[in-house]
This record gives structure tokens, sequence and C-alpha cells, in this order.
């Protein structure tokens, strides 16, 4: 009865591994080893994948089915006390050792057989692939909560005119919606990534055993279905060490981080005194200890900022994975680390976006007043090419007007109808409607475009994709 030493083991000395070893690790080494403080969250999923593994265990032969049944209701036990908020004791290697040492507790001797064949390579990879089809999932649910918010905005926003800005220069005309929604699509292809990276998450590497595949009759084909996997590993030395998976989230999680970090940054600008096109409300921003005046937009400067731990993290993970020889590393344990910080940050950042945007306040009036006749230009010169000018000869002209009002310090509107027919022969009295910045917006209905009846179908169709 060697193994009841198990059953009654403690933290301090329940270890998966150790009977070559003459003495213990020492703490230094322990401090550098063990993951429990980072991957305890994976809990739950390593419960589940033991009790398909108990089953397949069962169904080949090296479990009787009372062995398995008591195992299935340890693993329960287990769970229930997880779940109850029992931590991790001080000597638990990682969340393997600590569920095995939970499992000896509860069903003493036969927890020793639950490892048979599987090994903590295969294992945490399972877990891990299991956590990030989760993740995935609320990533997804947090990303369409804020593009709702977006799409609400939008509707308010459809008649509201405000300069387009290229180079950050004002360019062309266009509606509030169509500026609020060109921050709608880029999460839409993030959408389309997460769901790429979930379906690379959902191959099932369990059955790999730590390196050559497991030498007992499992069904792997029976494990991925009750794990809820699409496919199956077909190399277990990759099986063990791809991670290929973390980088893709990773790399969606960055997108992501970096889309709401550019959105952020309009906000912040358009809500500059300056410019003044939103007022942010009370609840996602701060005060200033000093300045009693200030109201800042912390939500979103610290939605700009984590985009930059994203990237990190990205790149870090991607350092580890380029000098990797083949198979399992103990390099690749530091996978969850920077894969739970990027979804954690996001799963905040989120929210908060979207929360921020929710009690925008957006003021057609400051938005209007920024537009000038000046922005016009490119309609004046598609006025001329309307009338048989060519585009060149019309840019010309147009460009002359704009000195020459530059000059006088004033806009194209307030320019002499005799300037216009000076510049050129084709301009006649109805050159000042085409100075109108709805006349501008109204002649832009190519699909994707800021005409009203385009931003109508565009809102339309972002309403859908939700
Ligand atoms: N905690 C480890 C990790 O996260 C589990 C795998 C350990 N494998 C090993 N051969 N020591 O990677």
């Amino acid at each position: 009865m060697t193994t009841v030493t198990f059953a009654a083991a403690s933290a301090k000395s329940h270890k998966l591994w150790g009977g070559r070893f003459a003495g213990g690790p020492a703490p230094a080494f322990d401090a550098l080893n063990n993951s429990i403080g980072i991957d305890f969250r994976l809990w739950p999923f390593d419960v589940q994948l033991s009790k398909a593994w108990a089953m397949a265990l069962y169904k080949a032969n090296v479990l009787t089915l009372d062995e398995c049944r008591e195992i299935e209701r340890g693993l329960d036990a287990v769970s229930a006390r997880l779940d109850a908020g029992e931590q991790p004791g001080e000597g638990d290697e990682d969340v393997h050792t600590l569920i095995d040492r939970l499992l000896h507790s509860e069903v003493g001797d036969v927890a020793s057989k639950l490892h048979t064949g599987r090994s903590r390579n295969d294992q945490v990879a399972t877990a891990t692939r299991l956590w990030s089809m989760e993740a995935a999932n609320r990533l997804d649910a947090a990303v369409r909560a804020l593009q709702q918010v977006m799409i609400d905005q939008a509707h308010g926003l459809e008649t509201a005119l405000m300069p387009s800005y290229t180079h950050m220069q004002r360019a062309i005309p266009v509606s509030g919606a169509h500026w609020m929604l060109s921050h709608f699509w880029p999460l839409e292809r993030d959408r389309v990534r997460l769901r790429a990276s979930q379906r690379s998450a959902g191959v099932l590497p369990l059955g790999s055993g730590a390196v050559a595949g497991c030498a007992y009759p499992i069904s792997r084909v029976l494990l991925q279905g009750s794990l809820g996997f699409g496919a199956v590993t077909q190399n277990s030395i990759d099986a063990v060490s791809d991670r290929d998976f973390v980088a893709e989230l990773l790399f969606a999680s960055t997108m992501i981080g970096t889309h709401l970090s550019r959105f952020a940054e309009d906000l912040i600008i358009y809500g500059s005194s300056e410019f003044g096109f939103v007022q942010f409300g009370d609840s996602f921003t701060s005060g200033s200890s000093m300045m009693p005046q200030k109201r800042n937009p912390d939500a979103l400067e610290l939605a700009r900022g984590s985009a930059a731990r994203m990237l990190g993290n990205l790149t870090t993970l991607l350092a580890t994975l380029k000098g990797l020889p083949s198979s399992y590393n103990k390099d690749l344990q530091d996978d969850k680390r920077v894969l739970f910080d990027a979804v954690d940050t996001l799963l905040l950042v989120l929210p908060a976006v979207a929360g921020a945007l929710a009690e925008c306040e957006f003021k057609p009036q400051r938005m209007k007043a920024a537009l000038s006749s000046t922005m016009m230009a490119t309609d004046l010169a598609d006025y001329l090419v309307r009338k048989g000018a060519t585009f060149r000869e019309a840019h010309g002209a147009v460009g002359r007007l704009v000195r020459q009002s530059e000059e006088e310090k004033s806009e194209l509107h307030t320019l002499p109808l005799s300037a216009f027919t000076a510049a050129h022969v084709l301009f006649e009295q109805d050159v000042f409607d085409a100075l109108s910045a709805h006349a501008s917006v109204e002649h832009r209905e190519v699909e994707g475009g800021t005409g009203p009846v385009s931003v109508r179908a565009q809102i339309e169709s972002a309403q859908k994709a939700l």
C-alpha cells in the first residue's frame, strides 16, 4: 500500500515525478518552476479532460468500470471543492499536480491509475486549447457588445456632418455615422479572426502522451467528440508543442487592442476642447487632483495603452517559439502567462470602451462648425468634370482658387463669381451649390460611401452582421 502515502499527502510532498531523484528540488527552483499561480484557472478544463481520459482508459480496458466511476466521482468532488473556493497549497507545482493531489485525497489509491498513458505535455496542451476555445467566445461577446453601442451611436449621427481627415488635415465632409462605423468594420474582421483561432484551438492533442503517442488503445476520436474538438492532431511530436493557436489568439487580441487604441485616439482628440465634437460622461472618466475643471478620458487612454502590452505579449510568444527544438520544452509553460494577460486585459478594456462610448454625447453643431467650404474643393473639381473638363485641368483651376482664397484669408465660398469664371470658363452661378457640405455628401452614394442612402444601408448591414 505504498500509494496510501499519496492519499494522505500534503501539497508539500505531492509530486507527479521524483522517483529517480535522490534529493528534493531547491526552493529557488520551485519558485521558478511552479506555475500554479498562472495555470490554476485551467482547473475546470483539466477536470473535464481527466474525466474523459478516465472513460477512454476504461474503454481501453486499462480501468475497470468501477475504477472509472470512482475516479469520475472523485473528480466531481474535486471540482466541487475548487468551485467552493479551495485554493492551491504552497507545494502544488501546477494545476495538474493540484488536481492529482486532490483526487488522491478523495478516492485514494485508484487515483494513481488516472495518469496511465498520458503526460502533462498532452494534458496542458488540451486544457489550454479548451480554455482558448471558451475565451474566444467571451471575447466575441464583448466585441459584439461594443459594436452594438457603435451602431446605436451611429443612428444618432446619420445626419450630423463632420470633416473627414487624411494626414489629420481636413479632407471631405462625411456623415458622423460613417465615421463611427469606420470603427465597426475592423472589429467585424477581428471577430472572423477570433473564430479562426478558435478553430485552430479545436484540434485535440490528448492521446499524444509525452511525445510519441499513448501506448494504450484509447480512442482519440471518442475523446475528441466528448470534449467538443473538431479534429485530432496528426503528429504527437507536433501536438505537444504546437502553440500556433495561442499565437493566433494573441494576434487576434492584439488586432482588437490596436483597433480599440485607434478608436480611443479618435475619441480623445474629438473630445478635446479644440475639437469639441464629443463630450465624455461621468462614469468612465476621472478628475484631476490638482485642476478642478478636468474630466479626463482615462478609460480610453487605458485602452490605448493596453494595446502596447498586448503587442508585447504576442512578440513574447513568437520569440519563445522561434528558438525551440521540436516537441515540448519548458519554455512553453510561459505561453499561458501572455495568453491570459492578453485575454484578461481585453475583457477589461472592451466593456470600458463600450461604456465610455455609450455615455458620449456628440455635438453635431461643433462638428458642422468644423466644416469649411474649402473642404468642397474636390466637389468643385467634380463640378467642372461634370460640365466637360478633364479632372487634371479642373484640379489645377480649383487649386488656384484655393490659393487665392488663402491669400485673402477667406474660404472658397466668399470668392466672387468672377474669380471662379476667371479660373475656368465652365464655372457658372450654380457653382455655389457645389460648395455645400450636404451636396458633397449626397453625391457619394456609391456602396461604402458617405451618401445618406449608403450610410443607411451600411447601418443595416452592420446590424445584420451582429
Ligand atoms: N506546467 C507545465 C506547463 O504548463 C505542464 C507541463 C509540464 N511538462 C513537463 N514535461 N514538465 O507547461
